[in-house]
Formats: structure tokens, sequence, C-alpha cells
């Protein structure tokens, strides 16, 4: 049982869009919040493209697309998110610019609002302690594509109370939604893993090893995983990888976790990724993954 009926997604980017397709598919009144009109168009867009594509798969029952996109809504204003009960953050991964975010969010919320992050690496205490309300505070790390992947990571942060984590808990599975619970370390669980990892795939194109192509359908055939690790760069996106690796390497020092130079030339190059319909590699359109 969860208590939470409004969510709120600040971020119309990569992320949140994804989350708030699950949030709205799950039942929850949703409420999108971006600085740029344009991020909120787009994201409105290719959620109605997926929805309904999932309905003509036979992965939604019919009316269900039309129902979940009447629960989302967009605002460029930080005052529309005073009704909502949780906001998760999916904004860039910078610790001023969310800290800027939740200070301000602080003053239009009530106090019962519970605040998340989606961030990948950088620490909830950190971003709790910007917040005005470190107590109700949690992380929330959803996984690429997040309107495919059922995976939640979990984190208090060291002043989030219980009662905070257990309805932030509730409510990812009320979402139908997989949460794991995980301490606020650089990388949680899977970026532990993926961040050194998807650098090792770049090093190999570097080198001159294999193709993109190989190097994904090499991982994809051995291991068994739905994409290749450049597939997935290309969906998270150069500039986010980088972000990722400094945050990542900047706390571990782990050597497989600095940037690869190359991400640098993609990113000069305009080479995002799936956002810029070019990365490792080409994308004829813009929608998104699964739709
Ligand atoms: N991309 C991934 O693979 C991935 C996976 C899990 C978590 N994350 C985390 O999710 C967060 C977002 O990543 P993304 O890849 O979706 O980024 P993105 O660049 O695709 O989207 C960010 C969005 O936030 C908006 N934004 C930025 N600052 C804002 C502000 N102050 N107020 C309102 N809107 C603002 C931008 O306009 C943009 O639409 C980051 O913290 C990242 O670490 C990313």
């Amino acid at each position: 049982m969860t208590t939470i009926k409004t969510v709120g997604v600040a971020g119309a980017g990569t992320m949140g869009a994804g989350i708030a397709i699950v949030a709205a598919r799950a039942g929850f009144k949703t409420i999108v919040f971006d600085a740029r009109q344009e991020a909120l168009d787009r994201t409105r867009g290719q959620t109605e493209a997926f929805l309904k594509k999932s309905e003509e798969r036979g992965k939604l029952p019919a009316g269900a697309a039309v129902a979940a996109l009447s629960r989302w809504e967009g605002t460029t204003e930080l005052s529309g998110l005073a009704s909502c009960d949780i906001i998760i953050e999916a904004i860039f991964e910078d610790l001023a610019v969310k800290h800027q975010l939740f200070g301000q969010l602080n003053e239009v919320c009530p106090p019962a609002t519970i605040f998340a992050s989606n961030t990948s690496t950088i620490s909830i205490t950190e971003i709790a302690g910007g917040s005005g309300r470190p107590d109700r505070f949690v992380g929330m790390h959803f996984c690429l594509p997040a309107q495919l992947m059922k995976l939640i990571e979990m984190s208090p942060g060291l002043a989030t109370s219980d009662e905070t984590f257990k309805t932030a808990w509730a409510f990812a599975e009320a979402m139908g939604q997989k949460p794991v619970a995980t301490q606020d370390t650089p990388g949680f669980i899977l970026n532990y893993f993926l961040i050194p990892f998807n650098n090792d795939a770049i090093r190999l194109v570097e080198q001159g090893v294999a193709e993109p192509a190989g190097i994904d359908t090499a991982i994809k055939t051995a291991l068994g995983y739905p994409m290749g690790p450049l597939e997935l760069l290309d969906l998270v996106g150069m500039d986010t990888q980088k972000l990722l690796c400094e945050a990542m390497h900047g706390l571990t020092h782990e050597p497989r976790a600095a940037c690869p130079p190359l991400v640098r030339r993609m990113i000069a190059a305009k080479r995002l990724g799936k956002k810029t319909g070019q990365g490792f590699h080409a994308y004829g359109d813009t929608k998104m993954f699964g739709a």
C-alpha cells in the first residue's frame, strides 16, 4: 500500500521521460517539470508514441495508453510541483545545480513532500544536505531505459528517516518496480560494475581492436545482455557518460572509471548518441527505446 498519489518528476530528459512513464502507467498523477518547454514537448511526443506502441504490442490493455497520458502533465513552473507527494529529480548530474533546484523546491512544497534523486554517482547525503529536508530525502536510482527496466536502487542518506525510506520503498513497489536497498556509495551496485565495463568497450574502439557493432554483438551473444555496451552508451549519452566518469573516478580513483579521451572527442563532434542521431552507431529517428 502506498500513500503517494501525485508524483513529480524534475527534468524531462532521457531518465525523467522514462520515470514519468513508469509513474503515469502505474496510475499515478504525474507532473513533469523542465526548465525548457522544448524538452517537455519532445518528451510528451515520445511518451505518447511509446505508450501507443506498448498497447499495439499487447503489453498494455486497450485504453491504457490514453489513460496514462491523461495522468501526464508538463510544466515549466517549479510551483507546478507544489501538489506532489514525492518528487523524483532527474536533472543534470551536478551537485550545485541539484542543490539549487531542491532549495527552491523546499520553498514551494509542503513539509510532507518527499524528495528523491535519481543521481547515478553523487552522494545522496550530499544532495540531501542542500535540500532543507535531509530526513525526507532518499535516493531512487532507476535504470536506463527506465520505461522498460524494473530495478530501482534505493539508498538512504545518513539523515533519511526510516519512515521516508519505507514510504519510498512502498511507492516503488506500487509502480510495479523492483527496489533493491543499497548504501549511499559511488555508483551504488549497478554503476560500480557498468561504468568501468562500458569504458573498457570504449577503449577497445579507441585501440581499433574491433568495430562498435562487433563489440556489441560479442557481448550480447556471449553474456546474454539485451544491449551491447556501446548501444547502451548511445542511450546514456556521451555528455552524461563524461559526468558519470568524472564523478566516479573523482571519488574512487579507479583507473578504469576515468573518462576515455574518445568520449571527449565525441562530445566536441556532437556525437552524443541517440539524442543527436549519432554516437557509436547512427540513428534515423528520435523515438524512445522500445517505441
Ligand atoms: N542517462 C543515464 O543512463 C542515467 C541512468 C540513471 C540515472 N541517471 C541520472 O539521471 C539524471 C539525469 O540524467 P539524464 O541522462 O536524463 O540527463 P539529460 O541531460 O538527458 O536530461 C536532463 C534534463 O534536465 C533538465 N534540467 C537541467 N537542469 C534543470 C533545472 N535546474 N531545472 C529544470 N530542468 C533542468 C534539462 O533541460 C534536461 O531536459 C542525472 O542525475 C543522471 O546521473 C542517468
